[in-house]
């Protein structure tokens, strides 16, 4: 498309060029000073300039009239000079005023061309006119011829000081010098008409011819005579020949002067003289004008020629006049054409950009009714899958829903007998705890059921307030008190603050206690030991505010945003619920037109507070009710609260005062509280248990208390148990005991994950209990057996006298070290000693106590176990085996070895069998 626009240009720039392109001629500015313009003659030669103008529009004409002035004339030359004019066409007044100033026009480079006089420097660069002095031998000749060579003759001159009259005079006297008869009288200045002209005619006495310098002052030469009565019979000769209308030639025709010199004006020559100088034409210097005489002779021809070219410069003028109105139409034309050509351009342009545009705005709706059509397919698409999406969410509700409905039955008929037995004195403890671990789940189930049913009948406008008249004050009193227990059990302190003694406010109790029951139910779930839970009512002037806040674990900012979504689980793991409850809050209060709201910070405590209406304005007179529904609701709701949390302080299954002798102990890492007092529950008679809820009791027990078996979950807080059974596995103090990894992953990667940890043992939940029971059998009775294979009998066989779990430790313990020393022939009861932190004494009197020998029979023992093993499984030399068992030479080991097997090392390496088999003593 740019290249369209290009084209387009290009065409415009072509049609405006081509409409303005008329010749570039060089423009000139010709500037003519005259020395006086108001005669016939000036007048004709200015009009001669002009019509040769006509024909050069490249040229300015600037004039310049000094009315006889030299010193005018003088400065006007000056301030051309200063016009930047190109060429000064001049006609001086006097000689000597005005060489200076054209001389230095000439100097400054600018040409000068002289018309009709001179100047009395060579410094012009054309001059144009006819020879003055010829002029005034033209004249002498007529007088010599009209007189016949005698005669008195008077000389009427004017300036003296201009050259014209000067060459006249020159050349009239050259000529009449040559007759002796010729008597020339004087000369008169003739310039100013007045009488003194006259005088002087009267006073020369006999006067036969009178030169006159021009035809103006020959005219008054013969009115002069004319008065003094001697008109016709002195001669008179001008100068000019003017063929204008009372002037040179009709003065001859009508015999007012004899004759007159043809002095022609140059006006034309001068202006094409000049035209030749500024376009570097050739041209002359001197370009001297024809003259001659015109007298009775000549005159009439001369006069028809003068009538003949002023007719044809009329014509020529007429013509010249309709060429400039042809050159204005032309000119108007062009600028006519010039504007229709820009304009057209203009369009020719603009045309493009709109076809441009246009076409480009097509291409973009199109591309726009394209993404239309896309966007409302895929709005449609979202919309059917949403509606898709809508219905199978409404679908599932509407199962739970049904599903919760069916549960309630059931669940009614498993509490009330379930109740009865827990409370039988029939039951025995053990089972008492279980059933007691049944109700509390069937309790929350009950609860969830409850709530979700709630909640459904909320969304589809079922629920329907039932408001009556009832004292906040002592409502929200009652349900804080019922809590008391709890507080007590928990060790959190309870406060029940109100600004008011009694505030009536319409409220449905049924509802409200729901509420006030869910935020104090989750205040003491959040709140540990030692915290507090404030219950305050406040009130302005149109609501009744209850406010609950504890100083519990609080909230992270982007859990408190989505609190009171349905079905959201906080960030606790511990602490999860149905993620209903503030749901189901919410709703219950924005039906009495109320509203709750909640802040919290993490680690520091939450407060919710919910602000109702004092007035009942709001409420349809449906929603009102005169007595309060029962009390009996209250009660129910509150028990299914309130249990799983007395449930779980009174949790903690007591130890039954046991006698049954415990050989093991188990470490049980799981964070779910029930499943991990279960598993005590089930365990506890027959092993010592030790309890972890994360990962990192978890790693301290197993250091400190060095259990013989671990059961850990793998989703803890803290490291999961994965990394804390290599952790285990990788560390000396613990990478004997057994790992039973218990999870509720059940794909066969994650097993082989766990397997890969070292773990002994991977349980998938839901697990068989007496599957698990086999395995911790199983894994103690293999670890038992390995110990006996490679670290000795005494372990074993002392086994039952060792069974408190600090003995235990300390025989692992003790165990280990000589292990690691197995191989170190220095290695004494003071390494031992220092490694276990205890005294000489200390390690003598538990080993004998425990183990029934001395420390280093327990070592020696030690030692030739190890080797008995290396001779049975590895193909050493005796000299090897010594030396890996610590003794100093292989003499002394074959003697020790015969002394406790009775057999030497080579005999029991080549008959092993039978003695490795015998039973091992002490
Ligand atoms: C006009 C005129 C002419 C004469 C010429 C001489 O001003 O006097 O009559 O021929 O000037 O310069």
């Amino acid at each position: 498309m740019n290249k369209k626009l290009i084209l387009l240009f290009v065409l415009a720039a072509w049609l405006f060029a081509s409409c303005s392109q008329t010749a570039k001629e060089k423009k000139y500015i010709i500037a003519f000073s005259e020395c006086m313009g108001s005669d016939s003659w000036r007048q004709t030669m200015l009009d001669d300039m002009k019509r040769e103008l006509a024909f050069h529009n490249n040229v300015q004409f600037i004039y310049r009239d000094a009315n006889s002035n030299s010193n005018m004339q003088v400065r006007q030359i000056e301030e051309l000079a200063k016009q930047h004019i190109d060429l000064l066409i001049v006609s001086p007044n006097e000689v000597q005023p005005l060489s200076d100033a054209i001389q230095k026009v000439y100097d400054a480079g600018i040409p000068v061309v002289l018309v009709d006089r001179r100047t009395n420097s060579r410094k012009y660069t054309a001059f144009v006119g006819a020879e003055n002095y010829e002029v005034g031998q033209n004249a002498g000749r007529f007088a010599v011829s009209v007189l016949k060579g005698r005669g008195n003759i008077l000389e009427v001159s004017a300036q003296p000081d201009a050259s014209p009259f000067i060459d006249r005079h020159n050349g009239f006297l050259n000529i009449i010098d040559g007759y002796p008869d010729m008597k020339y009288l004087r000369k008169i200045d003739g310039s100013i008409v007045n009488n003194k002209v006259k005088q002087a005619i009267q006073s020369s006495g006999h006067i036969d011819l009178i030169f006159a310098h021009n035809d103006m002052m020959a005219f008054d030469v013969y009115n002069f005579c004319k008065e003094l009565g001697i008109a016709g019979k002195v001669k008179i000769i001008g100068i000019d020949g003017l063929p204008v209308k009372n002037m040179g030639l009709d003065m001859v025709a009508n015999k007012y002067i004899a004759a007159t010199v043809l002095y022609p004006t140059g006006g034309r020559e001068a202006i094409t003289t000049a035209l030749n100088i500024l376009e570097g034409n050739p041209f002359k210097k001197e370009n001297q004008l024809f003259t001659s005489v015109i007298d009775s002779s000549n005159v009439m021809l001369m006069k028809m020629q003068g009538e003949k070219l002023m007719n044809q410069q009329s014509d020529i003028e007429q013509r010249q006049k309709i060429i400039d109105k042809q050159i204005l139409i032309t000119r108007n034309q062009s600028t006519a054409i010039i504007i229709i050509a820009l304009t057209l351009s203009l369009a020719l342009i603009f045309g493009g950009l709109s076809f441009y545009y246009l076409n480009e705005n097509k291409k973009i709706s199109r591309r726009l009714a394209l993404q239309n059509n896309e966007i409302s397919e895929q709005k449609n698409q979202l919309i059917e899958i949403s509606a898709k999406a809508e219905a199978a969410h409404v679908a599932k509700l509407n199962f739970f829903t049904n599903i919760s409905h069916e549960f309630r039955t059931p669940l009614t008929l498993i509490l009330s007998p379930l109740e009865d037995l827990v409370l039988s004195p029939k039951v025995q403890v053990s089972t008492r705890q279980t059933l007691q671990l049944v109700h509390k789940n069937v309790i929350r189930l009950y609860r969830l059921v409850n709530q979700l049913m709630d909640f459904r009948k909320i969304e589809f406008s079922k629920m329907r307030v039932r408001a009556s008249m009832n004292n906040l004050v002592d409502f929200i009193k009652e349900i804080v008190d019922s809590y008391k227990v709890l507080s007590q059990q928990k060790n959190i302190s309870l406060n029940f603050l109100t600004t008011e003694r009694r505030l009536d406010v319409w409220f449905d109790i049924t509802m409200i206690d729901k509420v006030i029951f869910n935020l104090l139910s989750n205040a003491f779930k959040f709140t540990k030991e030692n915290g507090f839970i404030y219950v305050k009512i406040e009130k302005t002037e149109q609501d009744a505010i209850v406010k609950i806040e504890d100083n519990g674990i609080g909230m992270s900012v982007e859990s408190i945003q989505h609190v009171f979504e349905p079905f959201f689980q906080g960030e606790y793991e511990n602490y999860k619920g149905t993620g209903l409850g503030l749901a189901l809050s919410k709703e219950l209060i924005e039906l009495h037109h109320g509203s709750i709201s909640v802040s919290s910070e993490k680690w520091k405590g939450t407060s919710f507070e919910i602000r109702l209406p004092l007035n009942n304005y709001q409420l349809t007179e449906k929603e009102k009710v005169e007595v309060p529904e029962s009390p009996a609701v209250i009660t129910e709701d509150a028990r299914i609260y309130t249990t799983e949390l007395i449930d779980q302080v009174q949790g903690s299954v007591q130890e039954p005062d046991s006698i049954i002798e415990k050989k093991y102990s188990i470490l049980i890492i799981e964070d779910n509280n029930d499943l991990r007092k279960y598993l005590k529950n089930k365990l506890f008679n027959f092993y010592d248990i030790i309890e972890a809820g994360d990962a990192n009791i978890a790693l301290e027990a197993a250091f400190d208390s060095t259990p013989d078996l671990i059961i850990c979950d793998v989703v803890i807080p803290g490291k999961n148990g994965l990394e804390l059974t290599k952790i285990l596995k990788e560390d000396a103090r613990s990478a004997h005991i057994p790992v039973i990894l218990l999870t509720a992953r059940s794909d066969e990667h994650q097993k082989l994950e766990g397997i890969k940890t070292g773990a002994d043992a991977y349980i998938t939940k839901p697990f068989n209990f007496p599957f698990l029971e086999q395995t911790i059998f199983t894994l103690l009775n293999n670890r038992e057996k390995s110990k006996e294979h490679y670290s000795g009998e005494v372990i074993s066989g002392n086994r039952s006298v060792v069974a408190k779990k600090t003995d235990r430790k300390f025989i692992n313990d003790l165990t280990l070290i000589v292990e690691n020393n197995i191989s170190n022939e220095h290695f004494s009861i003071e390494d031992i000693c220092s490694e276990m932190k205890i005294s000489h004494v200390q390690l003598y009197r538990k080993v004998k106590s425990l183990l029934h020998c001395r420390v280093t029979e327990y070592i020696m023992n030690a030692r030739l176990q190890k080797a008995r093993y290396y001779l049975q499984h590895e193909d050493l030399s005796i000299s090897e085996v010594a030396f890996r068992t610590g003794f100093s030479s292989a003499t002394y080991f074959s003697t020790a070895f015969k002394s406790k097997f009775t057999v030497t090392p080579s005999e029991f390496r080549e008959n092993g069998v039978s003695q490795r088999t015998g039973p091992p003593d002490v």
